[in-house]
């Protein structure tokens, strides 16, 4: 039971050449790692990922020294965050100001006209969702956006579509 716990607590493990894992770290350190931004903190990282996966929690309460199930009630008590992606794929597009200056609306308008969603939705079928985020720490790359946790730079609405249609084929 201990060993399955620990396997599973390294599966989740974020990843460290993930550009929004560096962003938040970066964000971590200009904070001193000092629990008292925990909710500045949990805004970057939400901008960042456009929900609180579980994993990023665990690094963050690791990181500032609080209890985990300190950081999991404070994302719950404030309406403003939130646990959970919408869909069984998810396509985070980044609305931050260098994506946005490189075209991430024609991203978002051509999502919007392929799959009928709109940032914050998701299919009928549970499928996939669409988010949008402020910075995931890809700037260079820029338009950049993540599908499920694969973050690809300039990246142009066909092959974004494309992209898409690949994560939802697959099962
Ligand atoms: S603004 Fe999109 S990655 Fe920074």
């Amino acid at each position: 039971m201990t060993a399955h716990t620990h396997h599973h607590v390294h599966e989740h493990e974020l990843s460290k050449t993930d550009p929004r894992v560096k962003l938040l770290a970066a964000k971590i350190k200009k904070e001193n790692h000092k629990p008292d931004a925990l909710i500045e903190i949990l805004h970057t990282a939400q901008n960042a990922f456009g929900y609180l996966p579980k994993e990023v929690l665990v690094y963050i309460a690791h990181e500032l020294k609080l209890p985990p199930s300190r950081v999991f009630s404070t994302v719950t008590f404030y309406h403003f965050f939130s646990l959970k992606s919408k869909g069984e794929h998810t396509c985070l597009v980044c609305t931050g100001t260098a994506c946005y200056v490189k075209g991430a609306q024609a991203l978002l308008n051509k999502i919007e006209s392929q799959f009928a969603l709109k940032p914050g939705q998701v299919t009928t079928d549970n499928k996939l969702g669409v988010a949008v985020a402020r910075c995931i720490g890809a700037c260079g790359l820029a338009p950049a956006v993540v599908i499920d946790n694969e973050v690809q730079g300039k990246v142009t609405a066909d092959d974004l579509i494309n992209s898409i249609n690949g994560k939802i084929a697959t099962i």
